[in-house]
């Protein structure tokens, strides 16, 4: 179960609101422990510049604006949940978009940032239309990121649905949205 010091992050990345993968996380979130620090934000509203490579052109500048914003938020959580529709078999843009920013909240002079990542739990709720299995690429993907990140692994809460609201016919999923956050992967 999550210390009371916990802070959860819970990251929108669908491109709309109140769709399936939401709902799910809200599911999930009902189970904290009371009292648990909550902050939700819409990937959608603090839209980040098309992300650039410039690792090797010199240092990257301190973020400024929604990534300033953002990386803030991040570095503020005990808990990061990225919360996801599934898109072609992998991440929303809104989701890649702000995944590639580490690369450059990495390397920014200003905060140790990678350092600060070490020690907190990455969690994932993904819906899609489809089968589970057809999601365990995006699985491994958000391990092998925590693993480089040296972040803890939390696990992966999958739901199905099409149309908003679906995934709240998905039995399944709701029974484990139940347990999802008491059950961490890796204990820390
Ligand atoms: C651009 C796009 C790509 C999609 N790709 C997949 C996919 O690869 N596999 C799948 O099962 N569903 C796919 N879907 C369906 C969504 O995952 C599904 O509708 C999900 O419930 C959307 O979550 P949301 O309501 O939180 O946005 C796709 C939907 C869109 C719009």
């Amino acid at each position: 179960m999550p210390e009371s010091a916990s802070k959860f992050l819970f990251l929108l990345s669908s491109t709309r609101r109140q769709g399936n993968s939401e709902q799910l996380a809200q599911a999930a979130a009902q189970h904290l422990p009371a009292g648990t620090e909550q902050q939700w934000l819409q990937l959608i509203d603090y839209p980040l510049p098309d992300f650039v490579d410039l690792r090797h052109d010199g240092a990257y500048p301190p973020p400024e604006g929604n990534s300033h914003f953002l990386r803030e938020a991040t570095l503020q959580a005990t808990d990061l949940v990225l919360v996801a529709p599934l898109y072609w078999y992998t991440l929303p843009v809104p989701a890649k978009q702000y995944l590639d920013y580490w690369s450059a909240w990495m390397r920014a002079t200003d905060v140790a940032f990678r350092e600060q990542m070490q020690g907190k739990t990455f969690w994932a709720v993904v819906a899609s239309s489809g089968d589970r299995a057809d999601a365990q690429p995006l699985e491994d993907t958000l391990k092998l990121c925590a693993q480089y990140m040296r972040m803890h692994w939390g696990g992966f809460l999958f739901g199905n649905g099409s149309r908003p609201g679906d995934i709240q016919q998905d039995a399944l999923a709701l029974e484990q949205a139940r347990q999802f956050f008491s059950e961490a992967e890796i204990v820390k």
